[in-house]
């Protein structure tokens, strides 16, 4: 077998900016550790019941967190604090960023925002769930503790970001600025391995993803674009399929490696649509601008968006660099 590990790949991309500090592939290595014990717990949800349902709270979102939400959301945090390499985290799961107060996070010159389990619903269900995380180089000065300001940053600014998800095979797929690259769990040695080097968006698909339920609660552009999906009559190649898992991890993943587009607009009950803009939408436009694809709010492009709050939402249009086009030019 002449696969590279995720350990290697981090090291030559190390050597590739001389005169860093380690401090970036410290961190990457908190997160592939976490990753690695939120996967085990995963895996097993079905048979440890401790780990299965809800904590029987919202989060700050007013939505259920479920136990594996709350377990993720501190296994990341507490991997990022001992490695020391992230001075604050920014989390869904929690009404504000935590600044970590140790003098050697303190030093630390990242910050990092996550959505810790993604498409939890489908927990109980054994369906595909994912983590999402975004790194930006802290505004703050370094030595003190992060600030609001290090956590509204434009997505323009992130340093690296990616996602792990938990599906038939546990993958890492990530980038720091320089392609993307997917990286396949074998769990029997507990190693990542490098399965999909450059991925690259497809610049056509014919999947669309989007909660149909809500049809009748979308702008009539969003309307008018399914049933353009859904043309029987249309030349090129029309019908597509309409593919919705619900956890957004996975319905993205599927679209990156077959060519597709994934939609959470605004909807009558969600005026800014559900899904977040730093935990959720920031890091999968950077991946997706990343292998050729295009990420917008229906209007402009996503990375642009100047966040104002934390938990700030917008409306989200991902995937193939024209099927995004496409649906952007109904809503004009
Ligand atoms: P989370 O589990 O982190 O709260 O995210 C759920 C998100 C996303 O994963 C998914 O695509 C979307 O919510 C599904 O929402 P609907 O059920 O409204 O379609
Ligand atoms: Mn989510
Ligand atoms: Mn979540």
């Amino acid at each position: 077998m002449n696969l590279r590990t995720l350990g290697e790949f981090i090291v030559e991309r190390q050597a590739d900016f001389p005169g860093s500090s380690g401090d970036f592939s410290r961190l990457l290595s908190g997160l592939r550790l976490a990753g690695k014990i939120v996967n085990q717990q995963v895996n097993k949800a079905g048979l440890a019941k401790h780990i299965l349902g809800s904590v029987g709270n919202t989060n700050v979102q007013g939505e259920e967190q479920q136990k594996l939400d709350v377990f993720a959301d501190n296994q990341f945090i507490k991997a990022f604090e001992n490695q020391g390499v992230v001075c604050g985290v920014g989390s869904e799961e929690n009404d504000t960023y935590i600044a970590f107060e140790s003098e050697k996070c303190q030093n630390a010159k990242y910050v990092i925002l996550m959505d810790p389990l993604d498409g939890s619903s489908n927990i109980d269900v054994n369906v595909s769930i994912g983590t999402i995380f975004s790194i930006f180089r802290r505004v703050s000065p370094v030595g003190e503790p992060a600030q609001l300001e290090d956590f509204l940053q434009k997505g323009t600014e992130q340093v690296a970001a990616g996602y792990i998800i938990y599906g038939s095979s546990t993958m890492l797929v990530y980038t720091t600025g320089n392609g993307v690259n997917g990286f396949t769990y074998d769990p029997g040695i507990g190693v990542f391995f490098l399965s999909h080097p450059n991925m690259q968006f497809p610049e056509d698909g014919k999947i669309y993803s989007i909660n149909e339920g809500n049809i009748n609660q979308c702008e009539q552009g969003v309307v008018d674009y399914v049933n353009y999906c859904q043309d029987t009559n249309a030349s090129d190649k029309h019908p597509y399929s309409g593919r919705y898992i619900g956890s957004l991890v996975a319905d993205f993943h599927r679209n990156l490696i077959k060519g597709g587009i994934y939609i959470y607009p605004s909807t009558q009950s969600a005026p800014n649509g559900k899904l977040r803009l730093q935990y959720e939408c920031n890091p999968l436009a950077f991946l997706t601008e990343q292998a050729g694809g295009l990420a917008t709010d229906g209007r402009q492009r996503i990375m642009d968006i100047d966040p104002n709050e934390l938990h700030q939402r917008t409306p989200f249009f991902v995937g193939s660099k024209n099927m995004v086009n496409k649906a952007g030019s109904f809503l004009k």
